[in-house]
This record gives structure tokens, C-alpha cells and sequence, in this order.
């Protein structure tokens, strides 16, 4: 940090909770704008012992914890990223040293983030735990680009996905019939590898070539790239952008609204 990293605004007076020795809080830190960090966040933040913090998580953040050990256990250029029960063993080791311990994640916890399994770790070994959840990648970053993730018009339904699961594939749990008709928006998430599958997918389950498709990468952040196609064109044009991860998919017309509500857009003319 330095001098002119900006500084949060202090926390308005409560009665925040104290992150105490030998606790973890498995907190969301948003999508990226650190703006979109809660209030218990930055609490925490200002408390901890020690960050244990996921890629997704920006620098910006990071810096209003200039007091805490930073602890990276996420993926980065490709390398493979920490096992995840050596990261859950990791936070009880730190508990038990008496550590004042902040798991920092990207978006919510309990969203695509495997917050649940390190939940249930702690819960095995006794230690103490709360949750502060975050502003979710499929919501707000679909918000920063003039996205409703429902909107009475189109919507009454949304479904969150999850692009690949374990082994890198896409996953072979997913009935995609089923979740093209039953599904009035896709919000799918870690989906651009597997654009060409999941499109395919979903126009021979049903869905129409035509159907409104968005791609949001980086969302909230200052390279927030967003990509509005078509179901039948999304994986040739994704080809083409050379949109990288990390990006959320929406599938439904819901994403037209954009048209008029690229708030972003409005505002540099
Ligand atoms: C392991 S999941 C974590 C999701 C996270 N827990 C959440 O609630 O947003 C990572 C995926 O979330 C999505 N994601 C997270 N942050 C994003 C961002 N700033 N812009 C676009 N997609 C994002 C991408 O699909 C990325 O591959």
C-alpha cells in the first residue's frame, strides 16, 4: 500500500461483530469493483490476522488489510491451484495457531466457490466459523453491464450453471434439454471454454439460433469487456474476440435490455 492507495471510508457505527482468535470468516469479496465489498467485509478486512484469498480478489481490497499476512490459494497463469482440502487443512492450521483468519473469495462463498466444502471442514475439526456472503459474478456483474438478471418482461425464472466441473469438462450431471426448457436465462459461470458444447447443447435441446446471448468478462473491473451475440454465433464470435476468462455467460432476452440500460455506456456517450 501506499500513499495514495485510496482509503475506505470508515464503518458507520454499529455494533460490528469481532473477528476473534482462532475464527475463520469465509467471506465474498464481490466480482471485483471493490466498491461492491460489504460492510462485514471490510470489517473483517480491518481485523484479520491473515488473508486467505482467492485470484479473483483484487489488489485494491487486498490493501485495506495492510496488517494481515496475505496468503495466495488460487490459480494463477495457468499453473494448477492448491488442492482444495490442502487449502481447507490450511485455514484449520491457521485457527488453531489462534490466527484471526479471513478466507476472501471471489463473489459469494457459497456460489460456484466451494465455500461449503471449506465450511464443512472447519465444522469437522471444531473451528469456529461465519459466513459473509458477496455480491455474486452472475448478478452484479451482469448489473454492470446493463444486464437484469430478471425483469418481469422476459423473466420469471433464472437458473446459475456452472460451465465445467471437477475434471475441467463440461459437466456430465447437467441435463441441458431439461435446462432449456425450463429455463427462461442461463447465467452460466466458468462457460467460455466450453462455449461451442454448451451452445450446441442448448439449440439441439430447443433453444432458438437467434436467442439474445451476452458475454461479460472482467465485469466491474476497469477491462469490463462485454461481447452481445447470439446463441447460434457465440462460439464462433467468442473465437474471434479473444475474450479471456474470467467471464459469465447469459443466455436469454433478458440480455436486449441491455439496448437501453448499458448504464456504462450512457454515461461515456
Ligand atoms: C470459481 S467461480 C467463482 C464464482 C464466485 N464465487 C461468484 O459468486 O461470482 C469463477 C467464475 O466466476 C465468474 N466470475 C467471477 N468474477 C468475475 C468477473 N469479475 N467477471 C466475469 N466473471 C466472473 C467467471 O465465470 C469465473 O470463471
Amino acid at each position: 500500500m501506499n500513499d495514495k492507495t485510496p482509503q475506505p471510508p470508515g464503518l458507520p457505527p454499529s455494533d460490528w461483530p469481532e473477528l476473534q482468535p482462532g475464527w475463520v470468516w469465509l467471506c465474498g469479496a464481490g466480482p471485483g469493483d471493490p466498491g461492491l465489498m460489504t460492510l462485514h467485509g471490510l470489517n473483517a478486512l480491518r481485523q484479520a490476522d491473515v488473508v486467505v484469498h482467492d485470484a479473483l480478489v483484487s489488489d485494491a481490497i487486498l490493501d485495506w488489510a495492510p496488517q494481515a499476512e496475505k496468503i495466495f490459494a488460487g490459480k494463477r497463469g495457468g499453473k494448477p491451484s492448491a488442492k482444495q482440502s490442502d487449502i481447507s487443512l490450511r485455514l484449520v492450521e491457521l485457527a488453531c495457531e489462534g490466527k484471526r483468519v479471513l478466507r476472501l473469495k471471489g463473489g459469494d462463498p457459497f456460489v460456484f466457490g466451494r465455500g461449503g466444502e471449506e465450511a464443512q471442514t472447519l465444522v469437522q475439526h471444531g473451528v469456529p466459523f461465519r459466513i459473509v456472503p458477496g455480491i455474486s459474478a452472475g448478478i452484479g456483474g451482469l448489473a454492470y453491464a446493463g444486464i437484469p438478471v430478471t425483469h418481469r418482461e422476459f423473466n420469471q425464472s433464472v437458473t446459475f450453471v456452472t460451465g465445467h466441473d471437477q475434471s475441467g469438462e463440461t459437466p456430465s450431471s447437467l441435463d441441458w434439454e431439461a435446462l432449456a426448457r425450463g429455463s427462461q436465462v442461463l447465467v452460466i459461470y466458468m462457460g467460455i471454454k466450453h462455449a461451442r458444447v454448451i451452445a450446441d447443447a442448448l439449440l439441439a435441446a430447443g433453444r432458438a439460433a437467434e436467442e439474445p446471448v451476452a458475454v461479460v468478462s472482467n465485469a466491474t473491473l476497469p477491462g469490463q469487456q462485454v461481447m452481445e451475440t447470439t446463441l447460434a454465433q457465440l462460439a464462433d464470435d467468442l473465437d474471434r474476440s479473444g475474450i479471456e476468462p474470467p467471464a459469465i455467460l447469459c443466455v436469454g432476452r433478458n440480455v436486449a435490455m441491455r439496448q437501453i440500460l448499458d448504464w456504462q455506456g450512457l454515461q461515456a456517450g
